[in-house]
C-alpha cells in the first residue's frame, strides 16, 4: 500500500467520473465543484444511509427540508450577522487574501514574496448576499444559509404541533449550505457551496448532559457502520478557546484526511441559546409545555452536525488504495463498503460475440431492480475489472460459455479478487449475503 495523497485522490476523482472543478471550461470556479456520474451516487448513497440511520432507526427522530434563503432576521437572532466572521488580511501589492489566523504575518507574502505587504486584520463575514425581488435596496437583502440548523430551530414550532412529537426529539435535515470561505483549498474538504446533514435534539433542561454522551457514541458508531476504518477516526474536544460563547460542549469528530486529521463533524451541546433568541426576535412563543409533569420551558438542544461532502472526502481517501498485484504491477483500488458504493455488481460477459453479450446484458437488466448495476463489454475483461476496481464496484459477475449451458456465472471480489461460481438464481441472496458479511481487510 502506497502513500494516499490528495493529488491521487483529484486526479481519480476526475478520471472516473466523481468530481470535477465547477466551470472548468472557463477556468473553474474557487470553492466549487460538480459531482460527476459516480460522485453523485456515491453522495446520494451517503447521503441515504445518514437519513435511514438518523430518522428510521430512531423513533424520535422525524425530518425537514427546509429552504436556503430564509428571513434575514434569522440571522440576526443566531448571531451570524455579526459574528460568523474571520480575521483577514490583504496583501496590498498582489491583493491576495489570507486569513490571518492561518499565515505568519511577521513573513513576506507567500505568493508575491513583498516584506510588510499585508493590511492590518479585518473581520470578513462568511454569509453570501444577494437580494429578492426586484429591488436593489438593503430591504430586500437576504443570505444563503451558512448551516442548515437553524431552519431546524425557526421550524421547532411547526413540527411540533403538526407531528406527534414530545420532548425529547429530533429533528434531522439535509440540504446546501454556504459560506464565502477565504481559503479553499484541499479539494472538497473545505468548499464555498457544500451539504451538510444535521440533527437538532430537543431535550428537557438538565438531560443533555445525558444525550450529550449518548449522541457523540452514535455518531461515532455511525461512522463504523459505514466501514470507515476506526484507526482513521478520533474525538476532539474544544478548548475554551474554541467553544461557541453559547456551547456548554463541544466534541469534533475528526478524520485522517491524506493532510492529517482534521474536522468531520461537530456534536454540540447548544443550551437553549437558538430557541431563546429566536423568542426574542421574532415575538413568538418557543417554550414547551411538558404534558405529563405541566412544566413549560425552552428546551435544550443536542446538535450532530456532519459534511456530507465532507463525508463525501472521507470516504474517498479512506477507501483510496494502490496494490501491488502478483502480477508485477499496480492496481487502484477503492475498498468502499458495499453499502454506498456507486455501482454495486458490474455484469461482464467474457466476450461479446457467441450470444454471451446478449445473455449479459439480459442479466443486468434483471439484477437492476434489486441493485445499482453497470453492464461492460468492451475491451479485455481484466481491463474491465481494473475499471471496476478503480470507481470501488465490489462485485463483478462474469458470463462466460459455460454460463449459456448451466445458468452460472462467476462473482469476482473486488477486494480479494477471488471468483466464486454461483447459479444465476441465487445471485441476489448470494450479494446480501456478502454485503452483510463484508469486512475491509
Ligand atoms: N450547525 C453547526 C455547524 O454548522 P460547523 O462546525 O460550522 O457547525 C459542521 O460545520 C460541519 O459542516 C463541519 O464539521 C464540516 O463537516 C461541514 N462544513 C463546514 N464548513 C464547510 C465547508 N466550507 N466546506 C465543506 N464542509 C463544511
Amino acid at each position: 500500500m502506497s502513500e494516499v495523497t490528495m493529488d491521487k485522490i483529484i486526479s481519480l476523482c476526475r478520471r472516473r467520473g466523481f468530481i470535477f472543478q465547477s466551470s472548468e471550461i472557463y477556468g473553474g470556479l474557487n470553492g466549487a465543484y460538480d459531482y460527476g456520474p459516480m460522485g453523485v451516487e456515491l453522495k446520494n448513497n451517503i447521503r441515504d444511509f445518514w437519513w435511514k440511520e438518523m430518522t428510521r432507526m430512531h423513533d424520535d427522530i422525524v425530518g425537514l427540508d427546509a429552504s436556503i434563503l430564509m428571513h434575514p432576521r434569522v440571522w440576526e437572532a443566531s448571531g451570524h450577522v455579526s459574528n460568523f466572521t474571520d480575521p483577514m488580511v490583504d496583501c496590498k501589492c498582489c491583493k491576495s487574501r489570507f486569513r490571518a489566523d492561518q499565515i505568519d504575518l511577521a513573513k513576506p507574502c507567500p505568493v508575491c514574496g513583498n516584506k510588510d505587504s499585508f493590511t492590518a486584520p479585518r473581520n470578513f463575514n462568511l454569509m453570501f448576499q444577494t437580494h429578492i425581488g426586484a429591488n436593489m435596496d438593503s430591504a430586500s437583502v437576504v443570505y444563503l444559509r451558512p448551516e442548515t440548523a437553524q431552519g431546524i430551530y425557526v421550524d421547532f414550532k411547526n413540527v411540533l404541533q403538526s407531528s406527534r412529537v414530545k420532548v425529547p426529539f429530533g429533528i434531522a435535515q439535509i440540504g446546501k449550505s454556504f459560506r464565502n470561505e477565504i481559503t479553499t483549498k484541499n479539494f472538497i474538504f473545505r468548499s464555498c457551496e457544500f451539504e451538510q446533514m444535521e440533527m437538532q435534539f430537543f431535550c428537557r433542561p438538565g438531560t443533555e448532559d445525558e444525550w450529550f454522551p449518548y449522541w457523540r457514541n452514535e455518531r461515532m458508531n455511525y461512522y463504523h457502520k459505514m466501514g470507515i476504518r476506526p484507526e482513521s477516526l478520533r474525538w476532539h474536544q474544544h478548548g475554551p478557546d474554541e467553544l461557541a460563547f453559547y456551547a456548554k460542549d463541544a466534541y469534533d469528530i475528526q478524520f485522517l484526511f491524506p493532510m492529517g486529521w482534521q474536522e468531520l463533524e461537530g456534536v454540540h451541546s447548544r443550551t437553549d441559546y437558538d430557541l431563546t433568541q429566536h423568542q426574542k426576535f421574532s415575538g413568538k412563543d418557543m417554550t414547551y409545555l411538558d404534558p405529563e409533569t405541566n412544566e413549560r420551558y425552552i428546551p435544550y438542544v443536542v446538535e450532530t452536525s456532519a459534511g456530507l461532502t465532507r463525508n463525501v472526502l472521507m470516504a474517498l481517501s479512506d477507501a483510496y488504495d494502490e496494490e501491488q498485484t502478483p502480477e508485477g504491477d499496480v492496481r487502484t483500488v477503492l475498498h468502499f463498503h458495499p453499502q454506498i458504493a456507486p455501482v454495486k455488481v458490474a455484469v461482464l460477459p467474457l466476450v461479446k460475440k457467441d450470444g454471451l453479450g446478449e445473455y449479459a446484458k439480459n442479466l443486468e437488466k434483471d439484477l437492476r431492480s434489486s441493485f445499482p448495476t453497470f453492464f461492460d463489454q468492451s475491451g479485455a475483461v481484466g481491463r474491465r475489472y481494473r475499471r471496476m476496481d478503480e470507481i470501488g464496484t465490489p462485485y463483478c459477475i462474469t458470463v462466460d460459455y459455460q454460463s449459456l449451458q448451466d445458468q452460472t456465472v462467476t462473482i469476482r471480489f473486488r477486494d480479494s479478487m477471488k471468483q466464486e461460481r454461483v447459479s444465476v438464481s441465487q445471485i441476489v441472496p448470494f450479494i446480501h449475503q456478502a454485503d452483510m458479511e463484508y469486512k475491509r481487510v
